[in-house]
C-alpha cells in the first residue's frame, strides 16, 4: 500500500519519561518538544504531506497551573525557535484548536507562524493546541447554523467542511506513544477510518526507528472501509 500521505502523533508520556529520570514534568515536556524538530524532519524525508501534532488538549486545563504555564511557554519558545528554519524548510504551519483562555502574546505568535508559512507545500504541521474533537464537531455546527442552514444542509460533507481540518484530508495513521490505548479526543470525527499504531515507547524517546516501523507496519495494513476485500483468485 501507499504511504500514509497524513500522519497524526498523540505525544504522549513526558511526564513518565521526566519521573523515570527524577526530573521535573516540565523537563519531559521541554525532551518532547526537543522531539518535534526530529520527527517533522522525518516525515517530510518520507514524502509524508501531512503532519499533525497533539499538544495541548481542551482537558489538559485541568493539571496544576504551573504545568499548563510550562507548556504554553514552551510551544512559545518553539514557535521563536523553529519557525524560521520550518519555513526555510518549505513547510506550512497550521493551528487546529481555539484561542479560548490562550494568553493574547502566544495567540499573536501563532498568527503569526500560520501567516508567514501559509504559501508553503512541502509539508504542512498541523499543531493540534486547545484542541477537542467534541469542541471541533460542536463548532463546526454552530457554524453551519450561524450560516443559516436547515436540517437538510447538515451532512458529513458540510461538518466535515467546518472543522479546523476542512482542508486537509483524513489521517490515514494514528500513532500514540506513551502506551495507553485511546485517542483523549483528537481528530474523533476524522479518525474514523484511521490506521492506529500504539507504542509504549515516551515520546521523548521516540525517534526515528520508530517513526519508520509505524510507517512500515502501516504498509501492510489493508484498509476496506467497510467494504470487501480486494477479489483474490482464491475466492469466488
Ligand atoms: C503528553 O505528555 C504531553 C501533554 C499532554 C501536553 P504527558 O504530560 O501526558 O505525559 P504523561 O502521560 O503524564 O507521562
Ligand atoms: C493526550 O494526552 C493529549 C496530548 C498528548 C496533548 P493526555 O495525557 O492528556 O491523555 P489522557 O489524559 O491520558 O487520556
Ligand atoms: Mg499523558
Amino acid at each position: 500500500m501507499a504511504g500514509p500521505q497524513h500522519i497524526a502523533i498523540i505525544m504522549d508520556g513526558n511526564g513518565r519519561w521526566a519521573r523515570g529520570r527524577g526530573l521535573p514534568r516540565l523537563a519531559g515536556h521541554r525532551q518532547g518538544t526537543e522531539n518535534v524538530r526530529r520527527i517533522v524532519r522525518e516525515a517530510k524525508d518520507q514524502g509524508v504531506r501531512y503532519l499533525t501534532i497533539y499538544a495541548f488538549s481542551t482537558e489538559n486545563w485541568k493539571r496544576p497551573g504551573p504545568e499548563v504555564r510550562g507548556l504554553m511557554m514552551l510551544l512559545g519558545e518553539f514557535i521563536d525557535r523553529e519557525t524560521a528554519n520550518l519555513h526555510a524548510e518549505g513547510v506550512q504551519i497550521k493551528h487546529l484548536g481555539s484561542f479560548e483562555n490562550v494568553a493574547p502574546r502566544l495567540e499573536r505568535k501563532i498568527h503569526d507562524a500560520v501567516e508567514l508559512t501559509q504559501h508553503n507545500t512541502l509539508l504542512t504541521l498541523a499543531v493540534a493546541f486547545n484542541y477537542g474533537g467534541r469542541a471541533d464537531i460542536v463548532n463546526a455546527v454552530r457554524e453551519l447554523i450561524g450560516a443559516g442552514a436547515t436540517a437538510e444542509d447538515i451532512t458529513e460533507d458540510t461538518i466535515s467542511q467546518h472543522l479546523y481540518t476542512h482542508d486537509m484530508p483524513d489521517p490515514d495513521l494514528i500513532i500514540r506513544t506513551g502506551g495507553d490505548f485511546r485517542l483523549s479526543n483528537f481528530l474523533i470525527w476524522q479518525a474514523a477510518y484511521s490506521e492506529y499504531y500504539m507504542t509504549p515507547i515516551f515520546w521523548p524517546d521516540f525517534g526515528v526507528a520508530e517513526f519508520r516501523e509505524a510507517i512500515h507496519q502501516y504498509g501492510h495494513r489493508e484498509r476496506r472501509f467497510g467494504a470487501l476485500p480486494e477479489a483474490s483468485p482464491n475466492i469466488k
